[in-house]
């Protein structure tokens, strides 16, 4: 098999949900877009992203003690971009996107379909990126919102 293009092109196969974490590293907040959320386990209630180890999200994850997924609607195609172009710098306020606070002080996307706030519970490197495990300390839904969806490297949505 010629690696890692079948590997990635399989990879595509795989139909997502689109989120964006966030955190607030003494004050400064920094997000990015991530297809890798999932679901680790209800007792305790723990969740998982893997984020590419030249990203700047661990360490500031580390320095803030806890993170935000906001789970995003299918109308955040802007937002998931942003999230997702290259260079972006921590900033002290939210900038270009609307954001918003939870309760538990991280900053989250606003108008999502919903957001989970975090504990860091734990982070391992394993190859190029790291698994970051959060204890979910505070969740939050929109049932009026449809899910944007990312699939064959485009997004997409249900259609019900
Ligand atoms: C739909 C989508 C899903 C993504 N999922 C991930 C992911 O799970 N983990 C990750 O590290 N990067 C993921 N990315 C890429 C990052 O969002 C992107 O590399 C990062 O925001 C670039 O910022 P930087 O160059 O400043 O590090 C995804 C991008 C898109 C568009």
């Amino acid at each position: 098999m010629a690696l890692p293009d079948d590997f990635k092109a399989a990879l595509s196969s795989w139909a997502s949900g689109v989120s964006v974490v966030t955190t607030n590293a003494n004050g400064l907040l920094y997000g990015l877009t991530v297809s890798s959320f999932t679901s680790l386990s209800l007792d305790p209630p723990l969740i998982l992203v893997c984020i590419d180890n030249r990203n700047r999200f661990p360490t500031m994850v580390t320095e803030a003690g806890g993170f935000a997924v906001s789970i995003l609607a299918r109308d955040q195609e802007a937002a998931s971009n942003y999230f997702a172009s290259s260079g972006r710098l921590p900033t002290p306020n939210f900038t270009t996107i609307e954001g918003e606070w939870t309760e538990a002080g991280q900053p989250a996307v606003k108008g999502a379909a919903a957001h989970i706030v975090c504990k860091l519970h734990d982070q391992l490197q394993r190859g190029d990126h790291t698994i970051i495990i959060g204890e979910v300390v505070e969740a939050r839904t929109d049932d009026s919102k449809m899910p944007l969806l990312y699939w064959k490297r485009g997004y997409r949505t249900v259609t019900t």
